[in-house]
């Protein structure tokens, strides 16, 4: 039987809409074994579907196919502690651990090249995708079916405390509610604050983030999606975060926060049970590993 580890990804990081993203150590792990029927369960209480319409399933049949192999079915145990359609890559998570693990029973016919890229076309976000397999902060994009990506090392220490509510927000919904265009101004805004964000955090000038992470392409237009999402940002900030943004499409909101301040999640934990309970924050660092295939007995 094989294993697939799989860290969660927070996407965007505000200006870096559709293009960066980031790793952190909350995952999915995945067992899974050829069978001769599709024998899926769950042992994380998430809610998924049961029959060849799962998506590590799906993908795992996709690279069968590719690989010319046939596949009667497979068991899959899944444990999901990613948090579904929070905007924390939990279905990138299962994506890229059906592509990684249907490989490694096939005996490794796919480079990891080529993994990346059948992530991002079958899940659509690289910037997801993308650190979800090499771990770290990461810029991707995806062009004619090709994933050009770098794994841009990190320096400063920062945590990424993250504000998880109890409701949903799909991503195509949230993708829905964007303009079909924008400005020439818009677009500059975003670009030099991408690129300031990357720059940043390659060189830890920490004191740039509040501004690099600054964004118009997406963030306003998401917050009519997310209830308190607005007042929560101003609160974390208030409370000393570097920046802040909407992890991916959005519910969850991440506040980048200097490690060595020790008391920010408590008093986090603190403000949002006064004040906005269906919020719950929790810590995260930076997944440095990416996604790790083992072989069980
Ligand atoms: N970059 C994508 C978005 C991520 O913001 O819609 C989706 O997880």
């Amino acid at each position: 039987m094989i294993e697939v580890k799989v860290p969660a990804t927070s996407a965007n990081m505000g200006s870096g809409y559709d293009s960066i993203g980031i790793a952190l150590n909350l995952y999915n792990t995945i067992k899974m074994e050829e069978s001769d029927c599709i024998d899926i369960s769950d042992v994380s209480g998430a809610s998924i579907p049961m029959d060849e319409t799962n998506l590590i399933y799906q993908c795992a049949k996709k690279v069968y196919d590719i690989c010319g192999k046939p596949l009667k079915g497979m068991k899959i145990i899944e444990q999901c502690d990613i948090p579904q359609t929070r905007g924390l890559g939990s279905s990138s998570a299962c994506t890229v651990a059906g592509i990684l693990g249907a490989n490694a029973l096939l005996g490794n016919p796919l480079d990891r090249e080529s993994m990346i890229d059948l992530a991002a076309n079958i899940e659509g976000h690289p910037d997801n995708s993308t650190p979800a397999i090499l771990g770290g902060f990461c810029v991707a994009l995806l062009e004619y079916g090709k994933v050009w990506s770098v794994r841009v090392p990190m320096n400063g220490k920062v945590e990424f405390i993250t504000f998880i509510p109890d409701f949903e927000l799909s991503t195509e919904k949230a993708r829905a509610a964007l303009p079909k265009t924008i400005a020439h101004h818009d677009a500059v805004f975003n670009l030099s604050r991408a690129a300031l964000l990357a720059g940043s955090l390659t060189t830890g000038k920490l004191e740039n983030l509040g501004v690099a992470v600054g964004d118009c392409l997406h963030q306003p237009y998401r917050f009519d999606l997310i209830p308190d999402g607005r007042e929560l940002v101003h609160a974390a900030k208030a409370m000393g975060a570097l920046g802040t943004f909407i992890s991916g499409a959005g519910p969850s909101i991440i506040a980048v926060v200097d490690a060595n301040d020790k008391t920010y999640l408590s008093r986090a934990e603190m403000y949002c049970e006064h004040n906005f309970p269906h919020w719950k924050p929790i810590r995260l660092v930076c997944d440095e590993v990416g996604a790790v295939v083992t072989e069980i007995k």
